[in-house]
């Protein structure tokens, strides 16, 4: 099996939140880190220990995976794993009329997954352990309300790409992971209070949930971890 060293991970929205204490980690764990971001003057090298290169790159872009996947390959010759983090939540429902609202998520939270796994999906075949981990969201997994509606939308069908990677990829090795998580303490829920009961998760602990999903063997396959911050019925 490859060590984490000899592996290449490609992190998503890498500048802040649950991607920065992410490629942190997997910094610090060795793993050589291609990191894709909207503003590259965002991220401070100090923060990083070890091989890492960091790009442009826009979820919304139709061209952006491609040129970042390209670019990842040229300098290291390979790519075993890509953390599909990047997203975004703006909260409407059922009955707002802002489909702008609803495209943006649907550009951000699947399209920019769905094509940067497309453009990675080579090199994935190609490492023989390879590795898709996508930060989804509880949301991904049921509905509280209509008024979440245009970001469940999108993460429902973020869970769908996870399943389509493992179908397609399964004869390569290549293994997805959905991690959908409730509450995390970052700037996307900032504005969100926790009443009794409920909680913040930090984004440490995604952070080592995507590590662990990274460090599977090919023969232990995981498609879905739900971390709860609160008491659900059926969750
Ligand atoms: N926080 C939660 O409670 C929670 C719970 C479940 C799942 N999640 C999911 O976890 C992931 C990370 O969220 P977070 O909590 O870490 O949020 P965050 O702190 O708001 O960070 C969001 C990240 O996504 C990037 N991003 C947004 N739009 C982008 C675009 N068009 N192109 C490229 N990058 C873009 C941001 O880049 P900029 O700095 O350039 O804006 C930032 O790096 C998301 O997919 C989110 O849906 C979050």
């Amino acid at each position: 099996m490859l060590s984490s060293s000899d592996r290449v991970i490609m992190v998503s929205g890498a500048n802040r939140g649950i991607g920065f204490a992410t490629a942190r980690l997997l910094a610090g764990a060795g793993y050589r880190l291609s990191l894709g971001v909207r503003d590259p003057a965002s991220i401070d090298m100090a923060d990083f220990e070890g091989e890492t290169l960091v790009s442009k790159w826009d979820a919304t872009d139709p061209d952006s995976s491609r040129a970042w996947a390209a670019r990842t390959g040229e300098r290291f010759g390979r790519i075993d794993g890509v953390v599909l983090n990047a997203g975004v939540v703006l909260r409407v429902g059922l009955e707002d009329d802002d489909d702008a609202a609803y495209n943006t998520m649907w550009q951000t939270n699947f399209m920019g997954p769905l094509r940067l796994a497309r453009a990675a999906m080579p090199q994935l075949r190609k490492s023989g352990h390879g590795r898709v981990v996508n930060i989804v969201s509880i949301s991904g997994k049921r509905l509280l309300t209509g008024s979440t509606l245009g970001y469940a939308a999108s993460k429902f069908a973020a869970m769908a790409l996870t399943h389509a990677i493992r179908q397609e990829g399964w004869d390569d090795n290549v293994r997805a992971t959905s991690i959908c998580p409730g509450l995390v303490d970052t700037d996307m829920v900032a504005d969100v209070e926790t009443p009794e009961g409920q909680f913040k998760i930090a984004p440490e602990t995604i952070a080592e949930t995507v590590a662990y999903a990274l460090s599977l063997p090919n023969e232990a396959v995981v498609a879905e971890i739900l971390i709860n911050s609160r008491l659900e019925a059926s969750l």
